[in-house]
């Protein structure tokens, strides 16, 4: 099965993350590897919208640390403290995390400098952080209570992957 977004280039941008959704949805429900899946939601968030670096990042309960999942844009970081950075802290307040100018988070971590602004969302089993969707824009000010009421809402669903 060819797998391709349909996704109207005119649409509103949360028509586009419903159309998204509904998408990945169909796409995932027949497979049951979390990486595969993890991966394709990375590509087709990437696709649709264009972010700068669009992944995620899984908690590593043995080193309490984030380790690097699937993602779509150039080389990351592969391990963030609890507590460190935009995704450390989303994953230690378990609750998203809106960054309209990179530069004026205290402990931002710059796995590039041309990031200037992003978004990250927790993952979580009730209070159990199972990973951060974490998307970067190289431009200050792109994301909004669109995108993170839309992302939160995909985040509800990617964790019945888990
Ligand atoms: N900026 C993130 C680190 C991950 S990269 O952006 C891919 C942070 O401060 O946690």
């Amino acid at each position: 099965m060819a797998e391709e977004l349909k996704i109207s280039p005119v649409a509103s941008k949360s028509e586009k993350y419903d159309l998204l959704l509904k998408q990945l949805k169909a796409l995932c429900e027949s497979e049951k590897n979390l990486i595969a899946n993890l991966a394709n939601i990375s590509a087709a968030l990437k696709e649709t919208f264009g972010f700068f670096w669009v992944g995620f990042y899984l908690v590593d309960d043995k080193t309490n640390t984030l380790v690097l999942g699937p993602f779509q844009g150039p080389l990351a970081c592969t391990r963030i403290n609890f507590g460190k950075g935009v995704c450390g802290t989303a994953w230690k307040k378990n609750e998203a995390i809106l960054v309209d100018n990179v530069e004026e988070f205290p402990g931002h971590i710059a796995c590039s400098s041309l990031s200037k602004s992003e978004i990250v969302v927790p993952i979580s089993n009730k209070n159990n952080v199972l990973a951060v969707l974490d998307i970067d824009s190289d431009k200050f000010n792109t994301f909004d209570q669109t995108d993170k009421k839309a992302l939160i809402e995909l985040c509800e669903w990617i964790k019945t992957l888990f």
